[in-house]
């Protein structure tokens, strides 16, 4: 029994800010964002939260698949920035679609989110404890960006994208001779590396105390550099071993969909994986680094556009904070 990805939705907040427009806040300049990162614009939510931005995507992701909300067994939403800590995201995307019977929850690896749930899905579909689930990346960074840091506020976008994922009970064959489904995975963490990207949100403190420790709300810090010479030497080794695992090359994959963290990540990755830049689709233009929506929100748009075919295969690879690495290998159908 494996699983597969039967639908897709995704959903953005409709304010466009472009790198003209940061000029106007920080000491920058469109072509040092264009040249160090290719971001060109990125969708900020004016109101929206992760919930709802989440909820329109799982929508549009059960009408793509020809599913009710009804239906649904299961919700997982990957986030780091949700509006609340109780309830839970998943519950209230649970409210808003009206999937009653589902199970809710949430869950954190960063940009590596979307991955590790739809890993997660993955294993309680083929353990057979539910039969399809709804697999979400959805972030409205905006909240945790501080807006004079030049060196941060210029990667993040908001947005929210969502999977619908089925239990492929029988086997189902492509005419390239490929079998529909997830064929390996590959997930790691590294938590002696927090400080490199980081929020704090709470610190402990409680009538208890001596001293009362109500630190301010803080913003995301990162090491860039670190998380760059991270992400341009793990992604490519995770990628090797989750193909190595089913048995195959770079030669046998159709698209690697990349975290869109900044362009020349992925043109490094490429280049270490000696394969060409066309197969790695980029959306990062137009929205940014959205962290856990990256993937499932660049999934949508290739899907939708009718960029990927049945029996085509599928490398999804995600980095992030923890530090937190992945990469799945599919074949869509
Ligand atoms: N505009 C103009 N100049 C800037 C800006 C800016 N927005 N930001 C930094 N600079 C300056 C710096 O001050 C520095 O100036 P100096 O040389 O006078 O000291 C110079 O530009 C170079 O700065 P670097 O930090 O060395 O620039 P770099 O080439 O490393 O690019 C960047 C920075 C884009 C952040 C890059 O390191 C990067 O993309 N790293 C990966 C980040 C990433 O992927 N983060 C998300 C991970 S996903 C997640 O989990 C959320």
């Amino acid at each position: 029994m494996t699983s597969r990805i039967t639908g897709t939705g995704s959903a953005l907040p409709e304010k466009r800010v472009t790198n003209i427009d940061l000029q106007e806040l920080v000491e920058t300049s469109d072509e040092w964002i264009r040249e160090r990162t290719g971001i060109v614009e990125r969708r900020i939510s004016t109101g929206d939260t992760v919930a709802d931005l989440s909820a329109k995507a799982c929508e549009r992701a059960l009408q793509a698949a020809g599913k009710t909300a009804q239906e649904v067994e299961l919700i997982l939403v990957a986030t780091c920035s949700p509006e609340m800590l109780l309830p839970c995201c998943a519950c209230q995307v649970q409210d808003q679609i009206g999937a009653v019977n589902a199970v809710a929850f949430d869950l954190n690896a960063a940009c590596s989110g979307f991955l590790f749930a739809l890993n997660t899905a993955h294993a309680y579909i083929q353990a057979g404890l539910y039969n399809n689930a709804l697999v979400v990346g959805g972030e409205v960074l905006s909240k945790l960006v501080d807006w004079k840091d030049r060196s941060t506020c210029i990667l993040f976008g908001d947005g929210a994208g969502a999977a619908y994922v089925e239990a492929s009970t029988q086997d189902i064959w492509c005419p390239n001779g490929r079998r529909v489904g997830m064929e390996s995975m590959v997930q790691g963490s590294d938590g002696t590396r927090a400080n490199v990207l980081s929020c704090v949100q709470r610190t402990v403190h409680n009538a208890f105390l001596e001293q009362s420790n109500k630190e301010e709300f803080q913003y995301i810090q990162m090491d860039g550099q670190e998380v760059y010479k991270f992400a341009i030497k793990q992604v490519p080794t995770c990628i090797l071993e989750a193909l190595d695992k089913a048995g195959l090359t770079t030669e046998d994959v159709d698209l690697f969909i990349l975290h869109q963290a900044n362009e020349r990540i992925i043109e490094s990755v490429a280049r270490r994986l000696k394969t060409a830049l066309s197969k790695f689709p980029m959306n990062i233009d137009k929205v940014g680094n959205m962290s856990s929506a990256t993937i499932p929100v660049l999934l949508d748009e290739l899907n939708r556009s009718g960029a990927i075919k049945q029996g085509d295969r599928i490398v999804l690879s995600g980095f992030g904070a923890g530090l937190t690495y992945g990469a799945d290998v599919f074949v869509w159908g």
